[in-house]
């Protein structure tokens, strides 16, 4: 694996706890580097499109509300398999089923408020990242 890049978001209720600081520390604490990074509130448009793989999903509404009720940091992480290891960091999407140490396990407050976003993978990465980024807005 070379170095690659991953989009990341800090959600809402740990902007609200002031707790980016310490979720920025857990990523370059993983040798994740973080070469783009801004905080936003998103409109109900913006967390539509971001979601629209969730659509029919019974969650989505209560999603698109709670990614809208508050800031969130959109970000672009770079690094070794960056899209698999910020999985790792980050944990199970559901806090219950997170290790140890992740920060959902440590910060998460429920399957829908957890903390953080991650791609899935290097295709959606780059989907991500154009949603939130021109490419001079991140400096490697
Ligand atoms: P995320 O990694 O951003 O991708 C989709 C989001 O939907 C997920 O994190 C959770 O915030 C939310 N989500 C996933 N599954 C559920 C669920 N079963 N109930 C409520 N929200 C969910």
């Amino acid at each position: 694996m070379g170095v690659e890049r991953t989009f990341s978001l800090i959600k809402p209720d740990a902007t609200k706890r002031g707790i980016t600081g310490l979720i920025n520390a857990d990523i370059e604490g993983a040798g994740l580097r973080i070469v783009a990074q801004k905080r936003i509130l998103m409109t109900r448009a913006q967390a539509e499109t971001f979601y629209a793989v969730h659509k029919e999903r019974p969650f989505y509404g209560s999603l698109v509300d709670y990614m809208t009720s508050g800031p969130v940091v959109a970000q672009v992480l770079e690094g070794e398999n960056a899209v698999l290891r910020y999985r790792e960091v980050m944990g199970a999407t559901n806090p219950e089923s997170a290790l140890e140490g992740t920060i959902r396990k440590k910060f998460a407050v429920s399957v829908t408020e957890n903390s953080v976003h991650g791609s899935d993978s290097p295709e959606n990465a780059a989907t991500e990242i154009r949603q939130f980024f021109s490419e001079n807005e991140i400096v490697g």
